[in-house]
This record gives C-alpha cells, sequence and structure tokens, in this order.
C-alpha cells in the first residue's frame, strides 16, 4: 500500500506526543495467540508509553454478533486485559463504542479513503469470500474505522499481529492524504506496527501452517486462556511434532514449523529468547521439552485465568474501570475531533 501512496510526508516530522494505541475484537474464547500476540505485549508497553487498548464492539457488529451476548463478550476482553497486566490506573482501557467520536472519524475518514485502497485488502478478502457483494458495507469498510481508532487519539505506534498490517499501512495513507488534502502538515502522525518478538505469530498445535484460531473445529488445535494445567498438559504431549530431537541452533528450526511454533511459545511464555530455549533443550526429545512447556504456559496462565473469573464475576468493578476509561478516551478524543472538524471545515455545533 504505501509504496503505491503518491502522498510524501511534508514539513518538520510529527511533534506530539508518543502514544500507543490497539484494540482487540470482543471475542470470547481468548487463546493463547491472543495472549502472547496481544495481551503480553501490551503489558509491556506500559512501561514506556502512555497506552490506550479499546475492546472494539463497533468493529464486532460487522459480522453480526448476538446483540445479547455483546456486552458481556466485551467484558470478557476487558477483564482479561485487566487480568493479564493492563492497569487501568496507567493505562486507558474502554469499549469503542462509549466514544462516539471514533464513528464520527471514520465518517470523515471514508471521505479520505480511495474505494482501490480498500479494494486491496486482503482480510477483505478472506473474511468476504466468493460472495464480497453480499457481505456488509462496514466489513468493508473495517480498515477506516481503525483508521479512526488510531488517529482519533494521534497514535504513533500500534501493537498488533502481522495480519493486521496492511491495515495500518492504510492508517498511515489515510492521515498521510487527510495531512495533505487539508494542507495540515503533521496534523495526524503516521502511525508505525509495532511487531516483534517470539509470540508474534502463535499456530495451530497440529499444523504448523495454520493460525492458532478460536474458529478452528478442534480444540486441541489451540491453548485456551482459561484452560486448566491438566487440559494444557494433555494438549501439548497430542501436538504434532516429529520423531528428531529438538535442534540446537535456529537454523534447525526450518522446516520444521510445528516444533518452531512450540519453542517460539516456550520463548514467550518464559520470556526468554529462542535460542536461550534451544541452549537448554537442543538434543533432547520432546518427552523432555513438552512437560516443561506445559508446566511453564500453566504457570502463566493459570493466576490470569483466576484472575479473569474473579473480574467477569464482579460486573459493577468492571463496568466501574471501563466507564472510567471511557471518561479518559474522551478527554483525549474530544479536543483532537474539534480540531479535525475545523480542519475539514465543518460546521461549529
Ligand atoms: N482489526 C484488529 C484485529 O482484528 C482490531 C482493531 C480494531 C485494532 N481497531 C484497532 C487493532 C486499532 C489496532 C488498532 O486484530
Amino acid at each position: 500500500m504505501t509504496d503505491a501512496a503518491p502522498f510524501e510526508a511534508k514539513g518538520a516530522e510529527y511533534q506530539g506526543p508518543q502514544r500507543v494505541f490497539s484494540g482487540m475484537q470482543p471475542t470470547n474464547g481468548l487463546h493463547l495467540g491472543n495472549y502472547l500476540g496481544a495481551l503480553q505485549k501490551f503489558v509491556a508497553l506500559q512501561e514506556t508509553y502512555e497506552c490506550i487498548y479499546c475492546i472494539v464492539d463497533l468493529h464486532a457488529i460487522t459480522t453480526g454478533p448476538d446483540p445479547k451476548e455483546l456486552a458481556n463478550r466485551c467484558r470478557e476482553v476487558a477483564a482479561a486485559y485487566v487480568a493479564a497486566g493492563v492497569d487501568p490506573k496507567r493505562s486507558t482501557i474502554f469499549i469503542q463504542s462509549a466514544v462516539r467520536e471514533h464513528s464520527e472519524l471514520a465518517w470523515i475518514f471514508n471521505c479520505v479513503a480511495r474505494m482501490g485502497w480498500l479494494e486491496r485488502m486482503t482480510q477483505f478478502k478472506d473474511k468476504s469470500g466468493k460472495h464480497a457483494e453480499r457481505s456488509s458495507v462496514g466489513l468493508f469498510d473495517y480498515p477506516v474505522l481503525q483508521a479512526a481508532d488510531i488517529l482519533l487519539y494521534k497514535a504513533t505506534h500500534v501493537p498488533v499481529g502481522e495480519d493486521q498490517k496492511q491495515h495500518l499501512e492504510l492508517s498511515r495513507d489515510i492521515a498521510q492524504k487527510f495531512n495533505t488534502d487539508h494542507d495540515a502538515p503533521n496534523f495526524f502522525p503516521l502511525p508505525e506496527p509495532l511487531i516483534q518478538g517470539p509470540g508474534a505469530r502463535i499456530m495451530s498445535l497440529r499444523d504448523g501452517a495454520k493460525k492458532m484460531s478460536k474458529s478452528d473445529p478442534s480444540d486441541m488445535t489451540r491453548i485456551n486462556m482459561t484452560d486448566d494445567a491438566d487440559t494444557i498438559l494433555q494438549k501439548i504431549k497430542k501436538a504434532t511434532t516429529d520423531p528428531n530431537p529438538l535442534p540446537d541452533s535456529k537454523e534447525g528450526l526450518a522446516g520444521r514449523a510445528e516444533v518452531e511454533n512450540l519453542v517460539g511459545i516456550f520463548a514467550a511464555v518464559t520470556e526468554r529468547s529462542v535460542e536461550q530455549v534451544l541452549t537448554e533443550f537442543g538434543g533432547k526429545g520432546f518427552g523432555a521439552f513438552k512437560p516443561a512447556l506445559a508446566e511453564a504456559l500453566a504457570a502463566k496462565l493459570s493466576p490470569i485465568a483466576a484472575e479473569m473469573r474473579r473480574l467477569t464475576a464482579d460486573t459493577a468493578a468492571l463496568d466501574a474501570i471501563l466507564k472510567d476509561g471511557a471518561e479518559k478516551a474522551r478527554a483525549v478524543a474530544q479536543p483532537i475531533m474539534a480540531d479535525v472538524r475545523d480542519v475539514v471545515g465543518l460546521w461549529r455545533a
């Protein structure tokens, strides 16, 4: 996308504060891929940045979830954020639709983004399948709302999975075109994706070519955040591997996608490098590796699952966190939205 965009940045570099924004869909059944790919990173980023973390219910309605379940799904993800260690005092945690400006800015960005840019989005092509003309306009427009989420807070850094890279590039293109069209250089920053480290892409336990996913029909392909130690051990024991021992260097993982995935998971949960894990386990068999991995996973996930259960049982306390988060989010978003309206020349209502 970026290479095709005709807009060059002009003027001085963006001078505003460094700020992280990310979001997750309100889905039930969070799994290890969500934890390592997103939550654990969200927690770590609090050390360096002002962080705003959102639960994107407006994105969720592009695929028509049950209205009776949506609020509880939002609560479940909010509980996962907090249980994983996102601190609601330090960071902002809120539900997207509680801050109306997300929808408002998305409309303005609809008038900035070009049809051709959206037509190139591979996630829409994947999600809409053969019947694109029957999918909602909202599903097509999903990445524009995502750009609004990020830029409503003038976020500079966005932790996302590999699969969201293209959407991030679109956000940059929208920011740049908005700035250029309105002769407002550096009004919006060009947000940078943060995609890094082991855990960036967690694959199915049964097929190293497929992402770990809650939509896989077999529960044996994934570790759920709420799985107990015994379930984790069973799933890891049955995870696909090969008859060879673990390699002692990274190069030895080439062509062994399932093994690479397990080693990556071990590294990510124990916050070590892949090399360090291979120094410990290189030459050893899976009979030694798998129980150690299962134990590390249970040690990491059990306290988080317990905390999630405690938080979801106390709806009033969780809702108070989200109300407070929405207020903090509005305090950042509303002045930026007022400036956007001025730049665009909208009526001063
Ligand atoms: N599309 C993202 C995903 O599916 C979720 C999301 C919505 C998001 N808005 C965002 C991620 C803004 C980062 C920033 O993972």
